[in-house]
């Protein structure tokens, strides 16, 4: 099993509040998601952990009566990650979000503290009662990935989710090679690192935007999709996410591709 196309999503971080709820931007960003969903960008990416639960709800006001157009992504917290919590977790997440499945369900971060035995069993028992699609991890080592896997035992890891961006490099080591030899969905999440990326200006980044009439944020997107990687920006602003959305539907060249990485 796959994330469907196109590889280009929406991140939510921020939308009604980062670590706690606050109601100040709701309406925006429920006007954000729905616009970047008639754009065709059906990857949602939200958690548990984002606004205080705001944020689910934010995307369940979005989706709601176009449930089949959205692929939504939610995550258990690591304070969540014992057998009933990561239950309790799932099935407050699917309340919040209005929608009683996720398509992805990912593990948001390891913690040493869990058994993650304990949390493997509970997701894969989440698949079986069809609450979820898929399951995935986030920010996992490729040991870690290895171990998680181990204790499943019909059930697949489909995706990976860490950072990465044209700054953010440290997955291309060994977290990206492992995660396509083992047939695991790759998904970057800050692709614009966090904003750093937009905000300033690149030399190549231009000059490759001139020679592809894209901008440099289009270029920089580019560079993560082009290499079968889903990139999930935040956006709440419909000039950015039109802007984004036309990341797609072109490649940069491999010689390109290779210039950004070595820069
Ligand atoms: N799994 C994890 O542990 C994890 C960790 C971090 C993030 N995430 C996910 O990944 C998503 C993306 O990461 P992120 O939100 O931290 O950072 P990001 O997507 O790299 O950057 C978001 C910032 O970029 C701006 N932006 C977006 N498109 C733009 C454009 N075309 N031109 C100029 N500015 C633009 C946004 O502002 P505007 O809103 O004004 O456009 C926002 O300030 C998160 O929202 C979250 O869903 C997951």
């Amino acid at each position: 099993m796959h994330l469907p196309q196109p590889y280009l999503g929406m991140g939510t971080w921020g939308m009604g509040g980062t670590w706690e709820r606050n109601p100040d931007n709701i309406d925006v960003s429920i006007e954000a998601l729905r616009f970047g969903l008639s754009l065709g960008l059906k990857i949602i990416d939200v958690a548990e952990l984002y606004g205080g639960g705001l944020s689910e709800e934010i995307v369940g006001r979005a989706i709601a009566g176009r449930r089949e157009e959205a692929y939504l992504i939610s995550k258990v917290w690591k304070t969540n990650l014992r057998y009933d919590d990561v239950l309790r977790a799932a099935h407050g997440s699917l309340k919040r979000l209005n929608t009683d499945y996720l398509d992805l369900y990912l593990v948001h971060w390891p913690s040493e503290e869990m058994p993650l035995s304990e949390t493997m069993r509970a997701m894969e028992h989440l698949v079986d009662e069809n609450l979820v699609r898929a399951i995935g991890v986030s920010n996992f080592s490729p040991q870690l990935m290895e171990e998680a896997q181990s204790y499943l035992k019909h059930t697949a890891i489909i995706a990976h989710e860490f950072e990465y961006n044209l700054l953010t490099r440290e997955a291309e080591h060994e977290v990206i090679p492992y995660c396509r030899a083992h047939d695991i969905d790759l998904i970057a999440y800050r692709p614009f690192a966090k904003g750093a990326l937009t905000q300033h200006t690149n030399v190549l980044l231009e000059e490759l935007a001139k020679k592809y009439d894209k901008t440099p944020n289009q270029i920089a997107l580019n560079w993560i999709i082009s290499q079968d990687i889903v990139a999930i920006p935040k956006s709440s602003s419909e000039a950015h996410i039109k802007e984004n959305a036309d990341a797609l539907g072109w490649e940069l060249s491999p010689q390109d591709i290779e210039r950004l990485r070595s820069a």
